[in-house]
Order: C-alpha cells, then sequence, then structure tokens
C-alpha cells in the first residue's frame, strides 16, 4: 500500500490482502467505514459521493474499477476514459482515505464463475438497450461490499435504477450495509456531469446541456396534472427538436420501485420518477428527475 501514512492521507490498495489490512485496521478500533465504488475518470459528481460518505462515517473508501462484467463486446470498454493520477489526486482532495484499485484479474481470478442477477427493478429501461448491464453491475457491486464490508456506501441518483437495483440485492442477500442515494451533481447549464461527457464534441455538449430542461418541463407539467401518455409524447417531440439522435426511453415510473404508474394524471402524494436514455452522436446519456403531484 502507498504511500504509508497516517491516516489523513490517501492510500492505494491493489490486492484484496492489503485492502482487507487497512480497512481491518479501522474496523478494530471501531471506527465506521463508508464506501463510493467508482469507475474512475472522476468529476464533481463522484466527488460529492466521497464527500457525503466521510459526513456518515469515520474513514471512506472509493473503488476504482472498470468493470469488464458491465461492458457488452460493442460498447466503449476499451476506450472508456482512464485517468488514475489524477483520480487519486482528487480523492485525496474531497478527504477519501483509500483507494482500492484491483486489477481485472485480482477481481475475477482464472476459474471465476458466479454472477449476482436482480429480477423486475432490472427489467426495462436501461436493460432494453443493455440487456447484460445490470447483471455486471450487481456482480461486481456485491463483490466490492464483500470486500470493503462498509457500514454505509453510496451512490448517485443520477443511476437511479442502477441505485434502486443495488438497494434490492442488499436487502434480498441479506447485506450488513447502508445504501445512500447522493444528489445529481450538474454543469452550470443544468447537464448531468458524467465521465463520458468528455466524448462529446462542442456540437454534442450543446445539445447534451438541453436533456435536463426538457426533464424538468415534463415534471412541473404531470404536476400540474397532465396525463403521463400525452407528457410523454410530448417529451420525446422536444427531445428531437432539440436535436437527440436517438431515444432509448423517456418513462415516467413509480420512485420506490419503478413500477408503472399508468398513462392518465399521476396519482396524488405518491413520488414517481422520470427516466431518459437518449444520444447524442455516438455518447449515450442518462438522466432522471423528480416528479410528485401535491
Ligand atoms: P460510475 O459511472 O463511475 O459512477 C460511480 C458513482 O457515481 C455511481 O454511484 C454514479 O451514480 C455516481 N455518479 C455519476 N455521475 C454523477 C453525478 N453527476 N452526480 C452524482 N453522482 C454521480 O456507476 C458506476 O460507475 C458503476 O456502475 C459502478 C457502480 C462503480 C459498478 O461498476
Amino acid at each position: 500500500m502507498s504511500p504509508v501514512g497516517p491516516d489523513s492521507q490517501l492510500g492505494v490498495a491493489r490486492t484484496l490482502k492489503a485492502l482487507r489490512a487497512r480497512v481491518d485496521g479501522w474496523r478494530s478500533t471501531g471506527l465506521t467505514v463508508g464506501f463510493v465504488p467508482t469507475m474512475g475518470a472522476l468529476h464533481k459528481g463522484h466527488l460529492s459521493l466521497v464527500r457525503h460518505a466521510a459526513k456518515l462515517s469515520d474513514r471512506v473508501v472509493a473503488s476504482i474499477f472498470v468493470n469488464p462484467r458491465q461492458f457488452a463486446v460493442n460498447e466503449d470498454l476499451a476506450t472508456y476514459p482512464r485517468n488514475e493520477g489524477a483520480d487519486l489526486e482528487m480523492l485525496g482532495s474531497a478527504g477519501c482515505h483509500l483507494a482500492w484499485c484491483p486489477t481485472p484479474e485480482e477481481m475475477y481470478p482464472t476459474g471465476y464463475q458466479t454472477s449476482v442477477s436482480v429480477a423486475e427493478v432490472a427489467a426495462g429501461l436501461e436493460s432494453e438497450s443493455r440487456p447484460h448491464f445490470f447483471g455486471g453491475v450487481a456482480t461486481v457491486v456485491c463483490k466490492l461490499l464483500n470486500q470493503v464490508r462498509p457500514t454505509v456506501a453510496v451512490f448517485g441518483e443520477k443511476d437511479y435504477q442502477q441505485l434502486l437495483v443495488i438497494k434490492r440485492m442488499v436487502r434480498d442477500l441479506d447485506m450488513s450495509v447502508q445504501i445512500v442515494g447522493g444528489e445529481t451533481v450538474r454543469e452550470p447549464d443544468g447537464l448531468a456531469m458524467s465521465s463520458r461527457n468528455a466524448y462529446l464534441t462542442a456540437d454534442e455538449r450543446r445539445i447534451a446541456g438541453k436533456l435536463n430542461g426538457v426533464l424538468s418541463d415534463l415534471a412541473e407539467k404531470l404536476e400540474k396534472g397532465a396525463p403521463v401518455e400525452s407528457a410523454m409524447a410530448e417529451g420525446r417531440g422536444l427531445l428531437e427538436t432539440a436535436g437527440f439522435d436517438r431515444i432509448d426511453y423517456l418513462e415516467t415510473r413509480w420512485a420506490a420501485d419503478l413500477g408503472a404508474v399508468g398513462l392518465g394524471s399521476l396519482e396524488t402524494g405518491a413520488p414517481a420518477r422520470i427516466l431518459a436514455a437518449v444520444a447524442v452522436g455516438r455518447t449515450r446519456l442518462i438522466d432522471n428527475w423528480p416528479v410528485e403531484r401535491a
């Protein structure tokens, strides 16, 4: 592990043995451990989760692991942005104590055979275009939680379906960790920060900045009682006019379990969520917005 130093300094663990030595040491002295899993290429959204975890626990571990099992063969595993030096610097400045940076061989040694799959809440939405995705995410997050054994783990609401999949998995498998959602951090024009925003050209970036405005306008309409079916149809039109090249989905679901809300006006007093995945050029963006009729 390096650097060796006080707990205020960022350590880096690259083997399970090094990770366990550090975290078990903390736990044996009664310190609580917060955890933020990431795939690196860190931005302010990731760092806000680290700060959130630091408020909830004595020590914070963040993992950096580009998980091959959640990428399909046609996806961007090879080109996914990687910049460990900058990531470690950012983690240190955000108050993270330990970066867990396993190699793919450490995570999936020869002979590895097990996967975790979550059913209903993982079905539809992201899984329509990425059927392999949540199996890969649930498997790696299950492993990461077993490796770090944190008291609390923080996931972004930006990936809303992922957050619910992880919550479901932790409940179903009796894992003793609290899963907490962290707010989406946005650029000044409202674009949700994402490691993949780095792929956008200047023109695409301008278009990408319109997604959040469409979602917030739709939320306002639904809150005033507009029927879901017509609001979503209008939203699709707005996204096309804004210049998005493809809409994978634009849907309103119940926020608690992503259950179907029906086509008419939302029932009052129950939180819902508008969820969208769109493509601009070759970049796929996801975002979501809360809705609740008073
Ligand atoms: P990654 O895309 O690196 O995201 C790591 C965490 O940061 C996730 O919980 C994600 O929801 C959160 N996040 C991303 N953008 C955010 C933003 N703008 N504001 C707040 N939080 C944001 O999600 C993954 O990695 C992987 O699937 C992972 C869970 C690490 C499993 O491999």
